[in-house]
């Protein structure tokens, strides 16, 4: 297992594997060494194989023996879930405790668990009558969502959003909070036990809202540019 190799698993097209890919690009240090997906037509295979990064289908993903060993094929160290619709095998996010990540488009805890993906998480953003969604990273353990939180980026909530245009905004915050986050970890920058943030600091670019899980120590935002 290497750290600074990144294993993504995802179910669709794939905007975060390619901004992930963007990012590891301008800054090195560690790269994509597969993408797994449970889907043989997701997009984000389509993205890897364009870039001549393996790609392969997981046929059991309820296997946790077979993706331990997909992901150990590729010397991978760290997990990414890049829009990964399927339940993690207990097997693999105990092997990768502290290692495996997921974006989600919500501010956990609140509009997180069991059927809280795409379009339903904005739906019941607005529903709500919330003013600020945003993007969560947080470890993965064996339920929905529930992982300690890492980092996230608020975003506003316009009055006339509908659940498509709140969507955009929020991708757009992952994309600029998840890949650092990674990069953070795989390079040891962000040191992370199962239990969450226990060391390190993330590069806060300028004006942005990083709330960061756990330890004191950590920085915390004092303002937010909304991407
Ligand atoms: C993103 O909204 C992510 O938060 C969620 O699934 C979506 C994946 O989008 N987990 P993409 O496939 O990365 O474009």
């Amino acid at each position: 297992m290497t750290p600074t190799r990144i294993g993504v698993l995802a179910s669709g097209g794939g905007s975060n594997l390619g901004a992930l890919l963007a990012h590891l690009e301008a800054v090195g240090g560690a790269q994509v060494a597969c993408v797994l997906s449970n889907r043989a037509d997701a997009g984000a295979l389509d993205r890897a194989r364009a870039r001549g990064i393996p790609a392969a289908v997981i046929t059991e993903p309820g296997d946790g023996d077979a993706l331990v060993a997909q992901l150990a094929a590729h010397q991978v160290g760290t997990v990414a879930l890049a829009g990964y619709l399927r339940m993690v095998p207990a097997l693999v996010t105990r092997r990768f405790a502290g290692r495996i990540l997921n974006v989600h488009p919500a501010l956990l805890p609140a509009f997180g668990g069991h059927g809280m993906y795409g379009r339903h998480v904005h739906a019941a953003v607005l529903a709500s009558g919330a003013t600020v969604s945003g993007a969560t990273v947080h470890l993965v353990d064996e339920a929905y969502d529930r992982g300690p939180i890492v980092a996230q980026w608020p975003v506003p909530v316009a009055p006339d959003d509908t659940p498509d245009t709140l969507a955009a905004r929020v991708l757009r915050a992952e994309h600029a909070l998840f890949p650092p986050v990674l990069h953070a970890v795989a390079t040891g920058r962000l040191a992370l036990g199962a239990d969450g943030v226990v060391g390190g600091r993330l590069p806060l670019p300028d004006a942005s809202a990083f709330i960061l899980g756990t330890s004191a120590d950590l920085p915390c935002a004092v303002r937010a540019r909304f991407p």
